[in-house]
């Protein structure tokens, strides 16, 4: 993993944790959870999170505070699980690379895999639910677009590795990055290795 060794880390030097990153849609959620369980790790949605915190849904939120009202809360967790979290896959919701304060945060916080898919495969499973309210616009399809575009970047600069699942089921990829992860933390402490394959 990158680091700065001049930089004091909160937490033990190598937290272990992976963390999902990717625009709305991308499977951060389903895919994260498989991923925790092949790693025998804990699963953490910061969205959910959010919404314990501020006790109320994320429309709301965005409804009494504004999207930097919802920023502000989000910036905070991450800061917050950062200093506590360890062995766990951590999925982000797929605004947070939108403040600049938060990509050095999320490296600290682990190996950070962006979930990267099609614009059109995003955009066909945003529209099954109603439930983010960044989309509640005339022009959703345009929204997705423009929203897409300004991300890519931040996705890109934060990610240690980027991953295209396309194609691929939830289990597949949970499969395929749990693989991958391992090695990345080759040499880690035993309990991170994956149970024996029985017969
Ligand atoms: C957002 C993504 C959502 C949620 C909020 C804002 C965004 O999470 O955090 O609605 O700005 O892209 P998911 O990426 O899990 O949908």
């Amino acid at each position: 993993m990158t680091g700065d060794p001049s930089q004091p880390s909160p937490v033990a030097p190598d937290p272990l944790n992976v963390v999902l990153i990717g625009f709305m849609g991308c499977g951060k959620t389903t895919v994260g959870a498989l991923l925790a369980q092949q790693l025998g790790f804990a699963f953490v949605d910061m969205d959910h999170l959010i919404v314990k915190k501020a006790g109320v849904s994320i429309p709301r939120i965005f409804q009494e505070r504004g999207e930097a009202g919802f920023r502000a809360l989000e910036s905070e967790v991450l800061e917050e699980l950062c200093q506590t979290t360890r062995r766990s896959v951590i999925s982000t919701g797929g605004g947070v690379v939108t403040v600049p304060e938060n990509l050095p945060r999320l490296r600290r916080l682990g190996y950070v895999i962006w979930f990267n898919l099609p614009e059109d495969v995003l955009f066909e499973r945003i529209s099954r639910n109603q439930d983010r309210p960044l989309l509640h616009t005339p022009d959703p399809r345009r929204t997705v677009s423009e929203l897409l575009q300004k991300r890519l970047p931040l996705y890109s600069a934060a990610a240690d590795l980027e991953a295209d699942l396309t194609g691929l089921t939830p289990h597949e990829a949970a499969y395929g990055l749990a693989e991958t992860v391992r090695v990345h933390f080759a040499g880690a402490p035993a309990e991170a290795e994956p149970p024996p394959l029985r017969p």
